[in-house]
């Protein structure tokens, strides 16, 4: 089946206009509209392609039914909560999203600041948190204080080995229970203390599960985990969800660009699908649909999550990848984060904390921890508590890896009624109401997702992102156009799992169009 390539774009060519083949400009196709894609298709229609302005016609084919991918906000609570990405990390001059979000005035005055900007220290020491235990006590706040300062200055020392020649063990996990095991020596003349220290300890190793996105640190590997960037500035959100930046963007673009309900099932480059029109314009792209619409492009910039790569990469490519590629696409985690919000009635928290950790005190990251099925809440690192004004008495649980994974397959009522038992094992009040609302993500059962961000899993380093960011053919000549380009959060080397990352690897693969444009074609577009 043939289509001209243009549906969703503007109507139907009449029986006078020119067919898309004679019709001037080049055709590029992004897959996937989540910040990636439509960063690239943005930057595209604004500064067309090499020094001619070679005119250029985007499409974004989505899957989905909306547009955003995993930035997806919706109605919760008093609010709108944000199912996948929620703060702007690190929100300061080298953030892309900042930038974008405070061009659009999408941030409140705080968060604009300049002081904000310039705090350099890891924001999770900045919220106002609390500690909770399993046996309904609250933590002296100076012991909880010093454990999360221990915690950050390991952090910071794992990330020296970035740079240095070799790395005493191989992972991330690996490497904080040797310290934490020398700590633990030290402290063993007060065993209550110790076991409350590596009690705690252990809620910060779930938290740093759910930052990078994996199931354990033994899977993060050491020696690249320095090389990602963390830039300065108190994370902070959008005040109507980071949808809004999604909307800001969309609005800039030539309408109805993004085409809904479009699953690209495979891409055949190369020559690889013979077809009429294939045969007239030298080495297009066939972008073949789910639905069976075959959709020819000039370049195709694939920006799916690296969760569906790994999945599909055997059938999504014809010719499939080259090795290399694939084997950094096996080697690069993509692990599973998921959030669960309850509202309730009324607060059984202090207003002024932002964070209620939850410590189970027999747990210890020294310990390995038990069964799936029975114990799978206790990966729960806490409660975020949203901000009152805006969204009500709404927290936000937030758990990783195998546990987040199982979840997914449970009712909102089995997860709402334990998640009660827990608080009230937690607050010590076995009669406190239930959360009146539930809402939960899916990220990993969700197919065009497959999980929730990247990571450099053991085995893998800062080369396999870059390899996966490679375009098809990696040195296009005039026989050999540069035909499949990559964009997505998984291609950024320094800012991967991050929305500014996903917008930054974007722009970057427009720039290399253009760029491409510029040293391979002299401005004519029909090279
Ligand atoms: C739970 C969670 C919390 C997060 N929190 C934060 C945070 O606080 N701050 C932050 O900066 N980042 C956060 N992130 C990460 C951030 O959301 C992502 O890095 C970023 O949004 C990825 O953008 P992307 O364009 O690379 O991919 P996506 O947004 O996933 O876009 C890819 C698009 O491709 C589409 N697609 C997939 N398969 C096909 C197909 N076959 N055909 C057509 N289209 C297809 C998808 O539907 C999707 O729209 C979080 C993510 C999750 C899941
Ligand atoms: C692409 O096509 C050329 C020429 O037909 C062929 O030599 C080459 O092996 C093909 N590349 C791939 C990856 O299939």
């Amino acid at each position: 089946m043939m289509d001209d390539g243009d549906v969703a774009e503007r109507p139907r060519p009449g029986p006078d206009s020119p067919g898309p083949a004679s019709r001037p400009g080049r055709r590029v196709v992004i897959v996937g509209g989540g910040l990636a894609g439509l960063g690239a298709a943005r930057r595209l229609a604004e500064r067309g392609l090499g020094p001619g302005r070679v005119p250029v016609r985007v499409r974004v084919l989505e899957a989905r039914e909306r547009r955003g991918g995993r930035v997806w906000s919706r109605p919760f609570g008093k609010g709108l909560i944000d199912m996948g990405a929620q703060w702007i990390h690190g929100p300061s001059k080298q953030n892309a999203v900042f930038q974008l979000a405070s061009q659009h005035h999408l941030l409140d005055e705080a968060a604009m600041s300049e002081e904000n900007q310039a705090v350099e220290l890891n924001a999770q020491l900045l919220a106002m948190s609390v500690c909770f235990t399993s046996s309904g006590k609250i933590i002296d706040p100076e012991v909880s204080a010093s454990v999360e300062e221990l915690f950050s200055s390991l952090m910071f020392k794992s990330k020296e080995y970035f740079q240095a020649a070799t790395e005493p063990v191989r992972s991330l996990g690996e490497f904080l229970k040797n310290e934490i095991a020398q700590c633990a020596e030290e402290w063993k003349n007060d065993a209550e203390m110790c076991n409350l220290k590596l009690a705690l300890l252990n809620v910060e190793f779930k938290i740093e599960c759910c930052i990078c996105g994996t199931h354990s640190l033994d899977l993060v590997a050491l020696h690249p985990f320095g090389e990602y960037i963390s830039l300065p500035g108190i994370d902070c959100t959008f005040p109507s969800g980071f949808k809004s930046l999604i909307d800001e963007m969309t609005k800039s673009l030539p309408k109805d660009i993004v085409s809904f309900n479009m699953p690209v099932k495979c891409i055949h480059w190369n020559g690889s699908l013979k077809t009429p029109e294939a045969l007239e314009r030298a080495h297009s792209v066939l972008v073949e649909c789910e639905n069976g619409e075959i959709i020819p492009a000039d370049h195709v910039i694939v920006t799916v999550p690296l969760g569906f790569l790994k999945e599909h990469h055997k059938t999504f490519f014809d010719p499939q990848l080259p090795i290399s590629k694939i084997k950094s696409i096996e080697k690069i985690g993509f692990g599973t984060s998921n959030k669960i919000f309850l509202e309730f009635e009324e607060p059984f928290w202090e207003p002024q904390y932002d964070l209620i950790k939850l410590v189970w005190e027999d747990e210890s990251p020294l310990n390995e921890r038990a069964d799936l099925q029975t114990t799978w809440f206790r990966k729960i690192l806490g409660f975020i508590v949203l901000p009152a004004a805006r969204h009500g008495h709404v927290l936000l649980a937030v758990l990783a890896g195998q546990e987040a994974i199982f979840m997914e397959q449970l009712s909102d009522s089995e997860v709402k009624d334990c998640l009660t038992q827990v608080i009230r094992q937690f607050t010590g009040n076995p009669s406190l109401p239930p959360p009146k609302n539930i809402l939960r993500t899916k990220w990993h059962s969700d197919r065009f997702t497959k999980g929730s961000y990247s990571y450099t899993e053991v085995g893998s380093s800062g080369d396999d992102i870059d390899i996966i960011a490679q375009p098809l053919p990696s040195e296009p000549a005039k026989a050999q156009p540069l035909q499949v380009l990559f964009a997505g959060e998984a291609t950024h080397r320094t800012f991967y799992s991050t929305t500014h990352g996903a917008l930054e690897s974007g722009w970057r693969e427009a720039d290399r169009l253009r760029d491409y444009y510029l040293h391979h074609t002299s401005g004519n577009p029909k090279l």
